[in-house]
């Protein structure tokens, strides 16, 4: 078994003073596959006060220390750089991004910058929601845009089954807390595996659409080199779409009219008729519905490695760049990045073919 090496991923003042090295220079966010990158999510710190058995699995981890884990400042350095370079929106992960003191300072910092057309940068924030509804006004005040929060049951028995450590009623309350709160959007985002939450769409969707909120529903992903993927549970979006139509009696049809894809990897679909007609979801359908073509993002581990994509392995070292490095050494990693992202994942169905590390190490 692994040491458990469990230090706070914080740091002692939560000043945000700039970083090491300042960051001047200029990268044109285009791949060789002429994707454009708008989109950056930065995760916060690699610890979480859950462990969903899909995610890792219920040992001790080793995490980075202090030292390793970018500093506050060291964040908004990166995330103005790439404001100027074309990001227009800025995700915060984990992790679990409610962990990390000096969150709050952090989404006041990131939300007053500006993006290269001079607009506002739009933060949103992933959570699981476990400690967010004492920090949902805060954030909110300090100019968060959006919300999206995990859940994969309203069963108590079974959120406590799948999370291994949450409790549903603190997350129930963060989430109606977010609802009201007059964010831009909530979105809450189900894991869907087949004889555990597969008769609970429907219900998961409805919980949602009553507050306003718009669910979506994830394919399984073998991360962490598929040791916690169990093929048999995966459900596919097509699946998905067909469970939540039939748990409300409803036919369920692309949302033409918005565009069936959203900014993102979601596909989003419409109810038809019934008493939710007119209501909207979205289906991630990571492995079955392949979306890599319209790629648009990057992402910053909580120790500053820049990875191109979700599903692979290769990184760029941003923090050596920041602390150690020349002046240009930013903007080389990003370069060297883009260039070496890949056209496509190579996520398999027998759970082969996904990438070594956890999904906690970079947040969805
Ligand atoms: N496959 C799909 N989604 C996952 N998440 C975590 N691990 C996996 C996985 N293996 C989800 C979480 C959360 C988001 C950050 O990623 O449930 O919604
Ligand atoms: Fe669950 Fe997200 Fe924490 Fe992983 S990082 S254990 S998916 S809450």
């Amino acid at each position: 078994m692994r040491l458990v090496k469990l230090r706070r991923a914080t740091e002692p003042s939560a000043s945000l003073a700039p970083a090491h090295v300042s960051v001047n220079g200029s990268v044109d966010l285009v791949d060789r596959t002429e994707r454009r990158v708008r989109y950056l999510r930065i995760s916060l710190l690699d610890r979480c006060n859950y462990r969903c058995t899909y995610c890792m699995p219920d040992e001790p981890m080793e995490f980075g220390s202090r030292d390793e884990v970018l500093r506050l400042e060291e964040v908004v350095t990166l995330a103005a750089a790439f404001a100027r370079w074309g990001v227009d929106r800025v995700r915060l992960t984990g992790g679990e991004p409610t962990l990390r003191r000096g969150l709050v300072d952090l989404v006041g910092n990131l939300s007053a910058l500006r993006t290269e057309g001079g607009g506002p940068l739009q933060v949103v924030m992933t959570t699981n929601a476990e400690r967010l509804e004492p920090l949902v006004g805060p954030l909110r005040s300090a100019g968060l845009h959006g919300l999206t929060i995990s859940l994969d049951s309203l069963d108590p028995e079974r959120f406590a089954r799948i999370t291994r450590r949450g409790n549903l009623v603190n997350v129930l309350a963060g989430l109606d807390a977010a609802a009201s709160a007059g964010f831009d959007h909530v979105k809450l985002n189900t894991v869907a595996i087949k004889g555990f939450n597969d008769h609970e769409l429907a219900a998961l969707a409805q919980f949602a659409w009553a507050r306003g909120v718009t669910p979506r529903f994830i394919e399984q992903m073998p991360m962490g080199g598929g040791a916690t993927f169990m093929p048999g549970e995966m459900m596919t979006a097509q699946e998905v779409r067909a469970a939540v139509a039939d748990g409300l009696g409803a036919v369920v049809v692309p949302d033409e009219g918005d565009g069936v894809r959203g900014r993102g990897p979601a596909s989003y679909w419409r109810v038809e008729s019934g008493p939710w007609a007119g209501r909207r979801l979205g289906t991630i359908g990571a492995l079955t519905e392949n979306f890599c073509a319209s790629c648009n993002r990057l992402r910053v581990s909580a120790t500053g490695q820049l990875h191109g994509c979700l599903a692979r392995d290769e990184t760029g070292d941003l923090r050596a760049a920041l602390r150690g490095g020349q002046v240009g050494d930013v903007e080389r990693v990003v370069q060297r990045v883009l260039v070496t992202k890949r056209d496509a994942h190579a996520f398999g169905l027998d759970g082969r073919g996904g990438p070594r590390k956890a999904m906690m190490s970079i947040g969805g």
